[in-house]
């Protein structure tokens, strides 16, 4: 099958074409730099399926663009499926896929470089060392044995977070609408969101983007946590309101941010744009605080994951192929 490929890095074509290759070459990957947009979409004409990350914005006008062109599947090379219109997609007859579970310990083991460099202030004391600065002063940590970690959204990756950071010691606390007995079993405990927020020293977000938690954590939710805790996202950004949380910074309340997202990331993330002056001024202002670190939603970014996402991702266009099924097609009842 012919397949679109936007936003494609060389990383992309390095996992995509040995997938593929292992798959016996079947597919005719075109790899295109550009971002998917209404304005792109176009650059699809004669495939028969798209593939698009996370930053790519299948709204409906896209959709209606690749349902024009015959297009007729749209693989997606990620977990996160909220970039894309799925009522447009249900009826235009564009099938959609994705890669439900890749290494959910890649990101999880990020959230928890992204908790310990925060802690122990490891981005400053790279910083301060190679400077000849080797003094300690405002490089005090904690303990994390016995500290309360609260995890909003314990899926595939929470749940490897929860299982991380008891091996910490921590008392790990939790809150999801399906609460999972595994981990109960393990000593997790499931809370509502404000107790959670009221009791974790750590808060670390690993619930999907819906309309239901877009700025979850906003000026309530922050006035609801402990006195300079630490706040972590590597879900999606507009799970945290930005504006909120620099407001939490300057007061004290969120004692220390981590973010691997940003709600306004698309027109920042996976680019170089250091030859460039930030236009993003509520971004400029996150990365002026010592106590935020962020990442360009690097946390999938394993040898294992990218192997996993792109085997997945081929084998949902073979599948669809050979049957007008994907393997991990988004159920339409997530509409609900
Ligand atoms: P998953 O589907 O296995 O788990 C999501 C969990 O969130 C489920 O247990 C669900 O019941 C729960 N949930 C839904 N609504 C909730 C709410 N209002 N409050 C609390 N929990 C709620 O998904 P997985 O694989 O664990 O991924 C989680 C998210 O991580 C993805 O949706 C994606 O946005 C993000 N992600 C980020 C990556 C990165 O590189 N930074 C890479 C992969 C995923």
């Amino acid at each position: 099958m012919q397949v679109a490929i936007f936003s494609a890095k060389p990383y992309d074509r390095q996992f995509l074409d040995a997938a593929n290759a292992a798959a016996g070459g079947r597919h005719h990957l075109a790899y295109l730099e550009a971002r998917l947009s209404p304005e792109t979409a176009v650059l699809a004409q004669g495939a028969g399926a798209v593939c698009a990350f996370v930053n790519d914005q299948a709204d409906a006008a896209a959709l209606e663009t690749f349902a024009a062109a015959g297009v007729r599947l749209l693989a997606l090379r990620s977990a996160g499926f909220n970039n894309v219109d799925l009522a447009a997609a249900r009826r235009l007859g564009v099938t959609v896929a994705r890669v439900p579970a890749y290494s959910p310990e890649s990101v999880a083991e990020h959230t928890v470089a992204m908790i310990l460099a925060l802690n122990r202030r490891i981005h400053r004391a790279y910083a301060r060392v190679r400077e000849g600065n080797f003094a300690l002063d405002g490089l005090l940590g904690f303990d994390l044995k016995g500290r309360s970690v609260g995890i909003v959204g314990t899926g595939r990756i929470g749940a490897a977070v929860a299982r991380i950071m008891l091996g910490f010691s921590c008392r790990v606390l939790a809150h999801d609408p399906y609460p999972d007995p595994a981990l109960e079993a393990l000593g997790v405990t499931y809370a509502t969101v404000p107790d959670l927020l009221a009791a974790s020293d750590i808060v670390t977000l690993h619930c999907p983007l819906t309309p239901g938690t877009h700025h979850l954590i906003d000026a309530a939710a922050i006035r609801h946590m402990r006195r300079g805790a630490m706040l972590i996202n590597t879900s999606r950004g507009a799970i945290v309101d930005t504006r909120a949380a620099i407001a939490g910074l300057k007061s004290g309340a969120i004692g220390l941010l981590g973010l691997d997202v940003y709600e306004e990331e698309g027109d920042l993330f996976f680019e170089d744009l250091s030859g460039q002056v930030l236009q993003d001024d509520v971004f400029a202002r996150l990365l002026t605080f010592p106590n935020v670190l962020v990442t360009a939603h690097q946390a999938f970014f394993t040898a294992e994951a990218l192997t996993a996402i792109a085997e997945t991702t081929i084998a949902n266009i073979t599948a669809f192929e050979e049957t007008g099924r994907a393997v991990h097609e988004v159920s339409t009842e997530k509409l609900a």
